[in-house]
């Protein structure tokens, strides 16, 4: 047994952030500004995390172009979900909504404007006013670039508030001690190999999702499930898994974000035959139905032969008759993504997109002050000192499908949530728990197997392997043979994660070593995606299930939770009864 002191150095802080993303920068705020010794560890320098990403709004009732309440927005959310959505955290979220919006206005967020010099607000998918009659304007932007001005936002605020940062720092592993309680991590410095113990008497995962399981994605290389990772390892539970949100508009043969924000400034989507096929899925919403909806209608279309292009598989997406001024003030990325991935003016060509993977519904299961919950006795236990927050936990607020928009609301709200409730558990006053002497064994024992492996496999080979398993076995329409099929191949991609070695020694640099710490992050959260999905037996919201075509709220209105250990589930319910409003009960989801 080694000893963590005598074998490598460590440092103390009050709370340990990993991720700088939105939710991580919220909460470290909260917690700097209230004069605790944060530590944010970040895989890229902080302004680069994936928020920065994000295009096209925050999802909030301020009510700036039309009437608009935070009711209607629980309702809608609740509906998005697919019923799978937690009503109490929903409304919790959709009520904190205009509070966190106006606090990151107040801390300098560079809102677009209206003329009275509100905040700017746009349509987006499925959020309506008066429980669906028609589409609402909720999204605050900045122009097509919002999760970029939250971010900078939120950094230069805590660097004013002094937080640390450990800037190109990667979390291996938790550290918990005798009573299973979480009492720090072990990070590596990612240019020198440097491994610490961060001892913190609070850590939180802020670490995003782990879009980069498949082959087509949205989402930037950083997101390889790395807290999902960690909390697999540690034998706690991953929530829902199954429901991948697959976004209408990637670039075709590209995968980059076009916006939704498109179609709420009057873009629309076409066939090959020029016809805007929405309006025969969705005749209220059209190309504002969220987003599962839009992606299988888009899917029927190239099925069905209606695909554009030589291949016939894409669809187009056109903002011509928007105008190119409006192009320029609102969308000005979209104008510049389309140059480059899709080589088209967008001012005068529809650009090619379509169903791209972009967010992770389930994760890290957490109550609503972000505390990690897991079953216990038939019941719930809170795992001391640990808070997940943001894409990496399932609150759950998004069920079976998010609300465009509400990924950024998701970060604010719970971010500043947990914050706020580390800051009221008189954390100040606590002493640090002690740090077990064989705290840091597992995560060096990782390294030190990677260090001695002779194994053949190639950790790029083996990623990509998972992520072309996903994507053809896991898909926007998905069947059992398929999914069983999947299971099996990422069973053997398993077993040959546990082989891959580096080829030459002497010329590694620590990206092969992250790389390959990575590789095992990925394949906790493509086991638990494929396992959680060849056991539901029904569609609901992103899982569209060939053979299961139907809802099943008798039988499947519950969460997965899915354990690494054994590659087992369990299930729980879900929670229908809101904190104070009537419940909104299950209805078939038409648009
Ligand atoms: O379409 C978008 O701008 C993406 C927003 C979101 O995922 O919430």
């Amino acid at each position: 047994m080694t000893s963590i002191k005598s074998s490598i150095p460590s440092r103390r802080f009050d709370a340990v952030i990993v991720g700088a993303g939105g939710s991580g920068m919220r909460a470290s705020l909260q917690l700097a500004q209230a004069g605790l010794n944060v530590a944010v560890l970040s895989k890229v320098f902080p302004t680069r995390s994936h928020t920065v990403a994000a295009q096209g709004g925050i999802g909030a009732s301020l009510g700036n172009m039309s009437e608009d309440n935070w009711y209607w927005h629980m309702f809608d959310t609740v509906k998005g979900s697919d019923y799978l959505g937690d009503q109490d955290a929903i409304e919790f979220m959709c009520r904190e909504a205009p509070k966190v919006v106006y606090e990151l206005e107040h801390l300098g967020m560079p809102f677009d404007r209206n003329p009275d010099g509100t905040i700017y607000q746009r349509p987006f998918g499925g959020h309506t006013a008066n429980f669906g009659e028609k589409p609402v304007q909720r999204a605050c932007a900045a122009a097509d670039r919002t999760g970029h001005a939250m971010l900078h936002t939120l950094y230069q605020r805590n660097v004013q508030a002094r937080t640390h940062f450990f800037v190109e720092w990667m979390a291996i592993d938790i550290v918990r001690d005798a009573d299973g309680d979480v009492v720090g991590v072990v990070a590596l410095e990612m240019e020198t190999g440097e491994v610490m113990v961060l001892e913190a008497k609070t850590t939180v995962f802020a670490t995003g999702g782990a879009g980069r399981i498949w082959a087509a994605s949205t989402n930037a290389f950083i997101n390889t499930g790395d807290g999902m990772g960690m909390a697999a390892r540690a034998g706690l539970p991953l929530e829902d898994m199954e429901f991948w949100q697959f976004h209408p508009t990637g670039v075709a043969g590209a995968g980059v974000l076009i916006t939704e924000g498109v179609r709420g400034e009057g873009g629309i989507l076409i066939n090959s035959e020029g016809e805007r096929f929405m309006e025969r899925y969705a005749p209220t919403l059209k190309d504002l139905a969220p987003r599962d909806f839009i992606s299988r209608s888009m899917d029927q279309e190239i099925k069905e032969g209606r695909g554009c292009g030589p291949k016939k598989d894409h669809v187009l997406l056109d903002l011509r008759h928007i105008g190119a001024d409006t192009i320029r003030k609102r969308l000005p990325s979209i104008l510049e993504i389309g140059h480059k991935f899709a080589n088209v003016d967008a001012t005068r060509e529809p650009i090619p997109v379509v169903p791209t993977i972009h967010y992770q519904m389930g994760g890290i299961p957490t109550n609503i002050h972000g505390q990690v919950v897991a079953p216990k006795n038939g019941g719930q236990e809170i795992v001391r000192g640990l808070y997940a927050i943001g894409e990496c936990a399932c609150v759950s607020v998004h069920g079976a499908n998010r609300l465009g928009t509400n990924s950024l609301l998701d970060l604010l709200v719970f971010g500043r949530a947990a914050g706020n409730h580390i800051v009221d558990s008189k954390l100040k006053e606590q002493h640090h728990k002690h740090l077990p002497a064989d705290g840091a064994d597992f995560a060096l024992s990782r390294l030190a197997h990677l260090e001695a492996s002779t194994g053949s496999e190639r950790v790029q080979d083996v990623a990509n392997d998972i992520r072309k398993t996903m994507q053809h076995y896991c898909s926007v329409f998905r069947t059992q043979e398929l999914l069983d099929e999947g299971v099996k191949h990422i069973t053997e991609l398993d077993e040959r994660r546990k082989h891959v070695s580096f080829k030459d020694k002497s010329k590694v640099f620590n990206t092969a070593r992250v790389e390959a710490l990575e590789l095992d992050n990925l394949i906790e959260t493509a086991k638990a995606t494929i396992v959680s999905a060849a056991a539901r037996k029904e569609s609901r919201g992103a899982h569209a299930h060939r053979d299961h075509e139907k809802r099943d709220d008798e039988n499947w209105m519950k969460h997965s939770l899915w354990f690494s250990e054994g590659n087992r589930l369990d299930y729980k319910p879900v929670v229908t009864k809101p904190l104070t409003v009537e419940t909104f009960k299950p209805k078939a989801r038409t648009f």
